[in-house]
């Protein structure tokens, strides 16, 4: 205990210190005296009955601590994480946004544009779907948020780093020994740290805050069926569609395929955006079809989190719809016919998908779907101080 209080008064002065030498700088973080608290045990009722933490994809080897998550917040939101000190992860990421871009395709350290649209952060603790294997981004290609950090700095679009220049390059700088040393017990930047420490940060960014979950709180009820006392008609006609069925194929909700309480799903389907996908997705990775109803998996991109979604736009894996109308639209007669679209989404069912048609909706039940989507916005989620900027300088 002696040794512990010793231990962080150390760690508060070096601290200090590495701020008033760099205090011309505006590149040392301003962090709370006493650390915020990251590692939150306590769900609302509904999501713990959802069984959330069978869905935790915390790893034994990288639990999550109030020092790893303090780390990864710095880290997240340092711009001399890319090749030349202009982009963080949080560039692409806004809290504002649910940590996502507003921008159709994002830029990157020397300008150039990602290849698809920015995804929001939330929740990303709890993919750990049972008989599905999780992987993040929209086509899957990170098995473990550990080693999706990586990834972006790597990329050459995005941060354009190298991983020992990338630890070389962080040694230097004064404020990170001591946050390595109190997250790990080494003050050694190492690149395996960074992963962990980023993954711990982004685990710990939950948002079951919303409307939604004040309501569902309130019902009492577990499997959201009841109107909720607190939503309006039209806000519990949009949850109804959406959770237990909208006509159409398959009288199926929207939460087949976005699952509370996440709303997500770590699984790829192709929704017939287009008849021919210029980006494959899924399908231009080397992995068997996902599912024994489609040949092959073009087209198929991940079902990614509704929470927040009245925040995220633009929408899909390609930013191309504006609106959320625009999306409930799509899903209503938008649809393309393609090979491999899912079936819920095929009017014919017998695997002859040329006849897509979508889900029925009428006028008034498209504008009660929007309503609903917008009942999943948590706005402490956006103005948490946990996961803002260290950087900014506040104003003296
Ligand atoms: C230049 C913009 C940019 C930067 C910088 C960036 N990202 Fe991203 N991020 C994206 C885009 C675009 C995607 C979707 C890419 C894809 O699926 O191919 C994405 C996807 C992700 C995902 C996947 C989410 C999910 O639901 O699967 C995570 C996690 C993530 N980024 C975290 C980070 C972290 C951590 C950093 C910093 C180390 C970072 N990003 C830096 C643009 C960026
Ligand atoms: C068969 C599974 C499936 C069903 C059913 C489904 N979705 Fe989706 N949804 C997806 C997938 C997959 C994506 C991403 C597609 C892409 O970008 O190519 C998506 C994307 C979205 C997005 C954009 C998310 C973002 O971050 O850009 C919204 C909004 C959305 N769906 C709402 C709905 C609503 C509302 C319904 C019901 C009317 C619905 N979905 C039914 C699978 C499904």
């Amino acid at each position: 205990m002696f040794l512990k209080i010793c231990y962080r008064s150390l760690l508060l002065a070096v601290l200090i210190a590495a701020r008033t030498v760099a205090a011309d700088k505006p590149d040392a973080p301003g962090l709370p005296a006493k650390s915020h608290v990251y590692v939150t045990a306590n769900f609302p009722r509904h999501v713990v009955a959802a069984k959330i933490r069978q869905l935790d994809n915390t790893p034994d080897s990288n639990p999550l601590t109030d020092a790893g998550a303090t780390l990864g917040r710095v880290l997240f939101y340092d711009r001399q994480l890319s090749k030349n000190d202009t982009t963080a992860c949080a560039s692409c990421h806004l809290q504002e946004n649910a940590f996502t871009d507003p921008r159709q395709f994002s830029r990157g350290f020397a300008d150039g544009n990602t290849m698809r649209n920015s995804m929001s952060l939330a929740n990303l603790r709890f993919t750990n779907v049972r008989g599905e294997l999780p992987g993040f981004f929209w086509d899957e290609r990170a098995a473990t948020l550990e080693a999706q950090v990586l990834m972006p700095i790597q990329d050459k679009v995005e941060m354009g780093m190298e991983l020992p220049e990338l630890e070389e390059k962080l040694r230097k700088l004064p404020y990170y020994p001591p946050l390595f040393q109190a997250a790990f017990g080494s003050p050694k930047v190492t690149s395996e740290g960074i992963s962990k420490a980023v993954a711990q940060f982004m685990r710990s960014m939950v948002s079951f805050d919303s409307r939604f979950d004040r309501a569902a709180v309130e019902a009492d009820g577990d499997d959201y069926s009841m109107d909720f006392a607190a939503f309006t008609p039209e806000e519990n006609l949009g949850k109804k569609l959406f959770i237990e069925g909208v006509s159409g194929v398959a009288e199926i909700g929207c939460a087949h395929c976005h699952v509370p309480p996440t709303f997500a799903m770590p699984k790829s389907f192709n929704i017939g955006l287009d008849f021919y996908y210029v980006d494959q997705g899924l399908g231009a990775r080397d992995v068997p079809s996902n599912d024994p109803f489609t040949t092959s998996n073009d087209g198929k991109f991940r079902a990614p989190s509704l929470r927040n979604i009245a925040l995220t736009a633009p929408y899909m894996h390609d930013g191309r719809f504006e609106t959320l109308e625009q999306v409930i639209q799509h899903y209503s007669s938008g649809v393309h016919p393609h090979v491999n679209v899912a079936l819920a989404l095929d009017a014919t069912e017998d695997g002859d998908k040329l006849a897509t048609s979508g889900f029925v909706l009428a006028d008034s039940e498209r504008a009660a779907l929007v309503a609903f989507l917008k009942t999943l916005t948590d706005d402490k989620f956006i103005h948490d101080p946990r996961f803002a900027d260290p950087f900014v300088r506040l104003a003296d």
